[in-house]
């Protein structure tokens, strides 16, 4: 079959590789209809994720139909639409059974490395290198589904591809954020990134009662469909001063919630985001925390700043001043993709989750080097390229 594979930093190219198997009695493999780019990838391209191998297939964020199942899947039939949980989790273990799906203990087959990075290894994820399992990635025409009568949800007839494939990472994660982010009725929530994922968080925050909502970007065209599609207040970091603007907002408190959806590429302005620049180029740190750190001085005290934005080890000048002091609860995951999806899905059915706008480019899976590059270099108004295999 064809699929986009990581060739090196910033080479992607599409291969023939062989086709994946059932390996486990759980398995699906499912046709890949629709899968789009994330801003996790564009980590994986700029090589910051240091665990990938020339040849790997990409990709986690997808949709597709069931064609083959394993003898012990219970809730799936050859035919189904699915969507997918970019997460892969057992169903079974103590953290599954808390709805915590991303630290799942049988999800990763390769726990080693990220057990010595961390202490502990998370759950597994399609095409996210070897410290995530080194499963196959999805930006493929057929993809091995590991335990999929948990992580594979059938889509409702009346919710469209176009909707539903946002529910397997960037609606799950965003809706992670505010709703572990403790968002309340009346809450001010300020989310940094108006990526997929910010928007959806932002969204979510809005549904869950929040008074008001403002997501703060560089990037105009972002800004502008965040506006008119997800009806937040948004903030362009380049023309105002956040922090201002955010404290005129809440009366001089701060926010209640913070919710970072930028990661470890963040950019920004004045002294410290150079410093970052510098200090990751250099090797001396592994991510730049500059939206973190906005986040972190910006909540009002007793506030939570919930970190969705992916980091991989440690950050530079992080305020744990700030965070002691005004008593914050800082907190962040991987997506528990699981515990959300079906909700989503109603959401979606019902009209009050949209999405449409988030894919503002839709190419053949040949075209994924050239998806990429519009994604990374934000061309063309490119939020997420969506790839038809
Ligand atoms: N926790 C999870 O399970 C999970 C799941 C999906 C994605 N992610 C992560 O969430 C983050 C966002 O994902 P995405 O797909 O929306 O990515 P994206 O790259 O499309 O969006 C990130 C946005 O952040 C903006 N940005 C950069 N610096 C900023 C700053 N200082 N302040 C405010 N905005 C700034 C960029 O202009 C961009 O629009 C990424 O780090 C991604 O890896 C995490
Ligand atoms: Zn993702
Ligand atoms: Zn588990």
């Amino acid at each position: 079959m064809k699929a986009l594979t990581w060739q090196g930093v910033n080479r992607l190219s599409v291969e023939q590789v062989p086709d994946p198997g059932l390996l486990n009695a759980q398995d699906a493999i499912v046709k890949v209809t629709r899968t789009v780019a994330c801003g996790s990838d564009l980590h994986l391209l700029g090589g910051y994720i240091p665990f990938m191998r020339a040849g790997d297939v990409i990709g986690h964020e997808f949709l597709g139909e069931v064609v083959e199942v394993g003898s012990e899947v219970r809730t799936h039939r050859v035919g189904d639409r699915v969507v997918v949980s970019s997460f892969i989790a057992c169903g079974r273990c103590w953290f599954c059974r808390q709805g915590l799906f991303s630290a799942c203990d049988n999800g990763n087959t390769n726990p080693a490395l990220t057990e010595r990075l961390w202490g502990a290894a998370p759950g597994g994820c399609f095409g996210y290198s070897h410290a995530l399992g080194g499963n196959a990635g999805s930006h493929a025409e057929y993809v091995r589904v590991p335990f999929a009568d948990v992580g594979a949800f059938r889509v409702p007839d009346a919710v469209s591809d176009e909707r539903a494939l946002f529910a397997s990472d960037a609606a799950a994660t965003g809706w992670m954020g505010a709703d572990l982010g403790g968002v309340r009725p009346g809450d001010v929530v300020a989310v940094w990134g108006a990526g997929a994922v910010g928007q959806m968080a932002a969204r979510a925050a809005m549904l869950l009662g929040a008074e008001r909502v403002v997501v703060i970007d560089r990037v105009p065209e972002r800004l502008a469909l965040a506006e008119r599609h997800v009806g937040c207040e948004v903030l362009d970091l380049t023309t105002t001063s956040v922090g201002a603007e955010l404290m005129e907002a809440t009366a001089g408190r701060g926010v209640d919630v913070a919710i970072e959806a930028v990661g470890m590429e963040a950019h920004g302005r004045g002294l410290s985001a150079a410093y970052d620049q510098v200090k990751q180029q250099l090797r001396l740190q592994t991510d730049r925390p500059t939206a973190v750190r906005e986040a972190i001085y910006n909540t009002r005290k007793a506030g939570t700043v919930f970190v969705l934005g992916v980091f991989a080890l440690a950050v530079d000048k992080f305020p744990l001043g700030a965070v002691l002091n005004k008593g914050l609860t800082v907190r962040g995951a991987q997506m528990h993709g699981q515990r959300y999806i079906p909700m989503l899905l109603e959401r979606m059915e019902r009209g009050e989750l949209v999405t449409e706008h988030l894919a503002t480019h839709v190419l053949p899976l040949d075209d994924g080097p050239r998806a990429y590059d519009l994604f990374k270099n934000k061309k063309d108004g490119c939020l997420r390229p969506v790839l038809t295999p």
